[in-house]
């Protein structure tokens, strides 16, 4: 098969490159600038091994991926309509969690630091070491769900062609398929992303918005990851499909920030709808998870195939927001003049700027070429080296 050949001949040439390397750092001791041919040897093999997505990546390899995903989705998604918004979160908590590798080093081709939608955030723990990091348990409250309903379209994969597809690709087309099906709007995915060999804890917890965060927190943590305000008030427009689970807004409710006192900017009128809704639910909560929607925030007007439009900028501009973060939107007038354009449409600004924001992120810190790995069980690291 010559294109494993040429894997092979890259990976033993960079191996061999690396060797040296190591061993002038090893010799140079404290001079260990490189020189200008060094340098250029190291950045011709870094180059000769980068590479981006593309798209449809697996035209050759596997040309019925993208397929397999999206019929496997619809089949999800007429028994579980939540898969939609459970991805989504999903896919943004693996692609949030980026940290920029420092000088292309070769330590960091067969280790990458960088890191975004790279699938490590499906990595379990379950191989026995309990103190492993895991992304999966650091996320704020261990919320996320669609872990299996990603498990059961990886295992169409790897029917159809065994240890190609990898399980970031999975979610990130996954995920789009599963917008679509909410109603929201079609993006083309790149693809060619490879997953990570590693969980990453610290940076799980730390960077990851909080839904108490205040606008200005939220912008600069979505600033860090190259989204500029507009991107930033788009993505959160996320939260027009899904519950928001009562125990994430019950703080806001009784004890808001340590208070002992309800979010003073919630209007009374609301804050007794919440209660109720939370109570309501939580009372017999066999099958539902207690929680709220935005759909459920404006009392009026519930036309069916409103899931993917306006109903989350229209509730913010009546104060009706659910979480803090959302809410705080309205508190800058930077943020809240984005509210206020995205609600005054039929949605489509705000679905083409949701998409465009959404692609961005897809790419995000992504691993390709040589780097990272294919995993064929999305929730255990292969182990190569
Ligand atoms: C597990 O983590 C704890 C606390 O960080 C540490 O003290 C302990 O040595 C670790 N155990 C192993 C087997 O790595
Ligand atoms: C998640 O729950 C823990 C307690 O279980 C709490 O300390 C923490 O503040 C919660 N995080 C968020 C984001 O609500
Ligand atoms: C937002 O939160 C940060 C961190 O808690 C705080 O330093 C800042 O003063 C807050 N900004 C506003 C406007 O409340
Ligand atoms: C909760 O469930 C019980 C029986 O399962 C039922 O009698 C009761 O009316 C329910 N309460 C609410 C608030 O729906
Ligand atoms: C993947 O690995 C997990 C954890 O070891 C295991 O529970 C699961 O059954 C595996 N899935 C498949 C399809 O082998």
């Amino acid at each position: 098969m010559p294109s494993s050949l040429n894997i092979w001949f890259v990976l033993v040439v960079s191996i061999s490159v690396l060797i040296s390397w190591t061993s002038l750092i090893g010799e140079g001791g404290q001079s260990s600038a490189p020189s200008a041919s060094e340098f250029s040897s190291v950045s011709l093999a870094s180059s000769y091994v980068e590479s981006s997505l593309e798209y449809d990546f697996y035209r050759q390899t596997c040309p019925q991926a993208e397929a397999i995903v999206r019929s496997s989705m619809a089949r999800i998604y007429s028994e579980h309509q939540d898969v939609s918004p459970a991805l989504l979160r999903l896919f943004f908590h693996d692609c949030f969690i980026e940290v920029a590798a420092p000088f292309p080093s070769f330590s960091s081709l067969l280790f990458p630091k960088m890191r975004g939608c790279d699938a490590s955030i499906l990595l379990d723990d379950s191989n026995g070491d309990q103190n492993r990091s895991i992304e999966r348990r650091a996320i704020p409250n261990k919320t996320l769900k669609g872990f299996d309903q990603i498990d059961l379209i990886k295992e169409e994969l790897e029917k159809a062609c065994p240890g190609v597809v990898s399980c970031a690709d999975t979610v990130s087309i996954a995920t789009r398929d599963g917008i679509v099906l909410a109603g929201g709007p079609f993006y083309p995915v790149l693809t060619g992303r490879r997953d990570s060999s590693h969980s990453y804890y610290n940076e799980a917890l730390a960077e990851i918005p909080r839904p108490d965060d205040n606008v200005t927190q939220t912008l600069h943590l979505f600033a860090l990851r190259g989204f500029d305000e507009r991107e930033t008030v788009s993505l959160l427009g996320g939260h027009n499909i899904g519950k928001i689970g009562c125990e994430v807004i019950e703080k806001r409710l009784s004890d808001f920030k340590g208070t002992g006192q309800p979010d003073p900017m919630i209007a009374p009128d609301f804050l007794t709808e919440m209660r109720l809704k939370c109570q309501d639910s939580s009372s017999n909560s066999t099958t539902l998870l207690p929680g709220m929607s935005y759909l459920q925030t404006l009392s009026s007007s519930m036309s069916s195939g409103a899931s993917f439009g306006t109903h989350y900028y229209r509730s913010l501009l009546m104060g009706r927001g659910l979480l803090f973060a959302d809410q705080q939107l309205m508190a800058e007038e930077k943020t809240a003049r984005l509210v206020r354009a995205y609600a005054s449409d039929d949605g489509s600004t705000f679905r083409m700027d949701f998409a465009r924001a959404l692609m961005k992120m897809s790419s995000l810190g992504v691993l390709t070429g040589l780097k990272g790995q294919v995993r064929r069980n999305c929730s255990l690291p292969v182990f190569t080296f």
